[in-house]
């Protein structure tokens, strides 16, 4: 059962998407539509726009778009159903229980029987490791000083050098070779026959969700070799760029701050000396969507990765990521380069937790790192210094931590706060400035999509576009083109569906308003393919001559979908028709 419209619709009118975009990205108003910084792609300058009038958000940069429900889901990475309910409770409407749909079901099954595949993966790994062939494992972790209870606790374990051990033990346990497969725990031979199991001869650690279950597996090569890790690919139920190591035991700690260290290593160790709000982030660079995790567990972060350069820049990028999300960050590193799990071996837990203690305010460590490029005692790097921390302050929301770090660059360098604030506020204007000129830009290139040349794909597209879009606006011109189009005139399926869908709306609501048709659509690529018909604006509505567009569109649709019946024809007969259907459309003369 799939939730009534008119409830789906209710309970996006009341909740303004204005409101719920602002819980996650901070908005000025600028006209008709609020911007801000787009939390879908990376960017400096806000391209990211929520039209409060039509309720939908686009962003000029990546393309983003969709409606309120579109953008909680892909804040809270939940699906269509749980941000109808989460946003109904929001606004205190009550909703039924509802059954879930033969498709959603199925992807309920099969991640059940992925997370029971992982456990008995988990488990078959545990047990070699304590087995006669997990001895040189065992004799490597005792190397790294990890203790039993810990290996217990994270469910460390020990992948056989086979090829078959785990598949053969799962396939006895009842999985299928498909679901290995699906799980990312066998790869097929490369001859097409067959599969072989991934991880072979590795140390193996399983990486939890935040509920504790095992989703995938990180193995660690035990001598030298490569890769050093290797990690299960994404899956259903397991996303790299969203899983944060060790989240499952942190969360327990219920600390408002966590620690976020680089490796899987790291995270034990660190975990091992006692402090539990530890997590990893993996290796991969730390994103907006793990940002988006840890905000839901801490408020505050300690950035702790590796000390080398490599470490040193993962840091710094991580920092606006963070930020981005409201965290506050400070950041802390371990001397001589060395990572956190060798400075606790070295030094022991009491000296570990100065290095936290001595965290520092995340502005502190970017303008630490621009000072390491110059030489104070030289004015003309004093001068580079300063310009360049000015930039780094210039992005800070906070006025008064600004005015704070301010002072410590002048103090630093000798320079007057004043000067260094100027150079702060003239950097600041020209930020808003490249945003303003970017956006209208994208506005720009918008507006003139109309008018593609004729044949390409862009422009078919671009035709159905402004078909779609007058249909929703001009009620007399749907009901014209109804008559007049086929659903096979669309080339795309979610136009299709959106031409449908428009009927049921103006039949029903007396009106097509864009969030609502988007409530049709369940995918955010839909969405977003939906939202692009109404960004579209055709040159001055009310001076073209709609009855023309509306005639070279419908055209072009129909003369492109005849070529691509032509292109798919049998028979010489099939052809003659289509080339005299063809003919016909000469004389089609719509009035609108
Ligand atoms: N990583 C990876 N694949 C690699 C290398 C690293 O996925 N080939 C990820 C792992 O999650 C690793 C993290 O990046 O934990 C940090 O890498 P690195 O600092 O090289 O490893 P350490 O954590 O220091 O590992 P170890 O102490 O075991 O050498
Ligand atoms: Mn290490």
């Amino acid at each position: 059962m799939r939730y009534p419209r008119e409830l789906i619709e209710e309970i996006r009118m009341q909740n303004d998407i204005v409101d719920i975009v602002s819980q996650y990205v901070p908005l000025k108003q600028k006209g008709g539509s609020y911007f801000g910084l787009c939390p879908f792609h990376h960017e400096k300058t806000p391209s990211f726009s929520v039209n409060s009038e039509k309720q939908f958000y686009y962003c000029f940069g990546c393309g983003a778009a969709g409606n309120v429900y579109s953008f909680f889901m892909e804040m809270e990475h939940c699906d269509f159903p749980e941000a109808v309910q989460k946003l109904a409770e929001r606004a205190n409407i009550p909703i039924p229980e509802r059954e879930m749909t033969g498709q959603a079901l199925a992807m309920e099954k099969l991640k059940e029987r992925l997370f029971q595949m992982h456990a008995a993966a988990g488990r078959f790994y545990y047990d070699t490791l304590q087995s006669p062939q997990g001895e040189a494992a065992r004799a490597y972790l005792e190397k790294r000083q990890i203790h039993a209870n810990l290996c217990r606790k994270f469910g460390l374990g020990y992948a056989p050098d086979s090829y078959h051990a785990l598949s053969d033990h799962l396939q006895a346990m009842g999985f299928s070779v498909g679901e290995m497969e699906k799980g990312g725990l066998v790869l097929p031979n490369k001859d097409g026959n067959g599969y072989h199991d991934r991880f072979r001869g590795r140390l193996m650690f399983p990486i939890f969700d935040v509920q504790g279950r095992a989703v995938g597996f990180g193995g660690r090569i035990l001598g030298k070799g490569e890769p050093k890790y290797l990690n299960s690919p994404e899956t259903v139920i397991f996303s790299k760029s969203r899983n944060l190591y060790g989240l499952n035991f942190a969360k327990a700690a219920r600390k408002k701050e966590l620690i976020l260290v680089e490796g899987y290593m790291d995270m034990i160790s660190v975990y091992q000396a006692g402090f539990r709000n530890v997590v990893a982030s993996l290796g991969t660079a730390f994103n907006r969507e793990h940002a988006a995790v840890l905000k839901k567990y801490a408020q505050d972060v300690i950035l702790l990765y590796d000390s080398d350069e490599a470490g040193t820049n993962a840091a710094l990028r991580a920092i606006p990521v963070l930020t981005a999300n409201g965290i506050r960050v400070r950041v802390t590193q371990v001397p001589d380069g060395k990572d956190p799990d060798e400075f606790i071996k070295q030094n022991g837990a009491v000296e570990f937790s100065k290095l936290l203690l001595n965290a520092v305010h995340y502005i502190s460590f970017q303008i630490a790192c621009i000072k390491r490029k110059y030489n104070l005692d030289l004015v003309e790097h004093r001068v580079r210094f300063a310009t360049e921390a000015a930039e780094a302050l210039s992005k800070m929301e906070n006025a008064i931590e600004r005015d704070v770090y301010t002072a410590e660059v002048s103090r630093m360098t000798g320079i007057e706060e004043e000067a260094i604030k100027k150079e702060i506020q003239k950097l600041q204007n020209r930020q808003d400035a490249a945003f303003e000129k970017e956006a209208e830009q994208r506005r720009l290139q918008n507006m003139k999509s109309y008018g593609l040349a004729k044949g390409t794909e862009q422009g078919l597209l671009e035709a159905q576009r402004n078909v779609l879009y007058l249909s929703a606006n001009h009620v007399h011109i749907y009901e014209v083109l109804k008559e007049i189009l086929d659903l096979d005139d669309f080339t795309l399926s979610v136009y299709r569906e959106a031409f449908s869908a428009m009927g049921t709306l103006w039949q029903e609501t007396g009106s097509v308003f864009p969030a609502e048709l988007l409530n049709f659509f369940e995918e955010p690529e839909q969405q977003k393919q939906i939202t692009e018909i109404f960004t579209v604006q055709l040159p001055g509505e009310e001076d073209v001559d709609l009855q023309k567009i509306v005639n070279e569109a419908v055209q072009w649709m129909k003369r492109a979908r005849i070529d691509r019946m032509t292109a798919k024809a049998s028979s010489v007969e099939e052809i003659q028709k289509l080339v005299d259907a063809k003919k016909k459309l000469d004389a089609l003369h719509i009035t609108i």
